[in-house]
């Protein structure tokens, strides 16, 4: 970890302002992965150049396709013209840096009838096995052959379709099938898929090239493969994963900060619990800005689950935490999505919180991790008077909500590691300043 990768961070100011948010971290990349699929040019627009966009980008263009961008406009231009399978041991290294790389799966068969997976990478906050990727793939009509450092994975004769049920409705494994079914031969069905709205956007930007999708109220998706795909101009949809974090700091500091670039429906559950938790918010006529504050003196105890759309997300639950560190009495976070997702809770408890985790499943819910005895259950008791510390930042959300741990806190906190922010959260440390943080970097001082 370098010098330039560590912030300090001084506490303990209500924080105003606005800060605009772009297009959603966890939709983006796999439109970019979906403009495989056909030769013809695909525009993506509302781009948030995280880091994860410039990985998918240089991994699209290693597998044959021409790419060009444009941060500031926030425009992604995607031609795979050509595609080719990669050279040997070639994508390991965007395995190892991300987790999207997995899905370029279903349209590397069906454009090269070979496809590879190596240990993917992404935040460390399970176990996050490819079982039902494979599942999916083979259920497609892949041959699959576990190697030294993955899977090979071969289908010559192209994709079939496929009637496959989920064990979870996990997100990665639905975008595996949508990107697969919409090419393969014949009608194929999910049942038990994943629905949130980065996959809504996927199957939008899907249909707009031509795939014929229908999701059915009983969360199953059905698919007719079509022969050919055709380019596509299209929008993503706002992250209301970075939306909430911005709303969690303005919970935990007393603030007052405004989120420009957002979706209402997207944010739905978010704003229940928010409210529950005593902050309150005010959108502008047209939708697309929202205000966040506190609005009475503490926030209020909860008994929160995450959960997959549309519950509670798994990545609002840490600013979420930081907030109720504040709030007088007890509040409880069942974790369902991810078993190993409270770690850390250990860094807010040494900046004064008091954070007790569990193995059981608190909360009213049984969930497959109460019974694998995993760490996935935590009692948060407020009010805490959090005081600075020094922290490293362990993955993306956790990372973020130890920033705000740090603005909520008295004194100057020293973070290590903030690059790791960088994957989710274009310029956080310029939104911060805008918002009257005291932040300021090593190199700086
Ligand atoms: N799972 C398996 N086997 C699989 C795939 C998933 O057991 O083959 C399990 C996972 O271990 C996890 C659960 O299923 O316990 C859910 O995983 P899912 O596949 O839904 O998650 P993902 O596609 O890997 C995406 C986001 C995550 C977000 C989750 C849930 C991206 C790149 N990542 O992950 O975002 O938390 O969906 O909404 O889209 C983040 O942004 O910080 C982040 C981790």
């Amino acid at each position: 970890m370098s010098v330039d990768d560590t912030l300090h961070i001084t506490g303990g100011v209500p924080l105003y302002g606005t800060v605009p948010v772009r297009g959603s971290k966890n939709a983006v990349p796999k439109l970019m992965v979906a403009a495989l699929l056909t030769e013809q040019a695909v525009t993506i627009r509302n781009v948030s150049f995280v880091r994860d966009i410039g990985i998918v980008a240089d991994l699209v263009e290693a597998l044959g396709s021409s790419t060009s961008t444009n941060a500031d406009a926030g425009v992604v231009t995607i031609t795979a013209r050509a595609v080719h399978v990669a050279g040997e041991g070639e994508l390991a290294v965007f395995h190892e840096r991300s987790r999207i790389p997995v899905l370029t799966c279903a349209p590397l068969l069906h454009r090269t009838g070979q496809a590879e997976i190596y240990r993917p990478g992404g935040c460390s906050i399970g176990e996050r096995p490819v079982g039902y990727h494979l599942e999916v793939l083979r259920a497609f009509g892949a041959s699959t052959q576990r190697t030294a450092t993955g899977y090979k994975l071969t289908a010559p004769g192209g994709l079939r379709g496929a009637v496959i049920d989920l064990p979870f409705p996990s997100v990665g494994a639905t975008e595996q099938f949508l990107l697969g079914a919409v090419v393969a031969a014949g009608d194929s069905v999910l049942s038990n898929a994943a629905v949130e709205p980065e996959i809504m956007d996927l199957i939008g930007m899907l249909q707009r090239m031509g795939a014929l999708i229908t999701v059915r109220p009983n969360r199953s998706i059905q698919v007719t493969g079509v022969h050919q795909l055709r380019g596509v101009d299209y929008t993503a949809i706002p992250d209301r994963l970075e939306a909430a974090s911005w709303a969690g700091l303005a919970l935990a500091t007393d603030g007052r900060i405004t989120v420009n670039g957002v979706r209402q429906g997207d944010l739905a559950t978010y704003l229940n619990v928010y409210r529950r938790a005593g902050g309150d918010f005010e959108f502008s006529s047209d939708g697309g800005e929202v205000t966040f504050w506190r609005e009475r003196p503490m926030p209020r105890p909860l008994v929160i689950e995450t959960d997959v759309h549309p519950g509670f997300m798994t990545d609002w639950q840490q600013p979420m935490v930081v907030a109720l560190t504040q709030a007088r009495g007890l509040s409880i976070m069942h974790e369902t999505v991810y078993e190993r997702r409270l770690g850390y809770t250990t860094a807010l408890n040494q900046m004064g919180a008091t954070i007790q985790t569990y193995r059981d499943c608190l909360g009213g819910t049984p969930c497959r991790f109460g019974r694998r005895n995993y760490t996935h259950s935590a009692v948060i008791a407020g009010p805490s008077k959090l005081h600075a510390a020094d922290l490293v930042i362990p993955d993306l959300r956790a990372g973020f909500s130890h920033l705000i741990a740090a603005l909520a806190a008295e004194g100057t906190s020293t973070v290590y590691g903030v690059s790791l922010i960088n994957r989710g959260y274009e310029d956080f440390e310029a939104k911060l300043a805008g918002l009257g943080a005291r932040v300021e970097s090593h190199a700086a001082r």
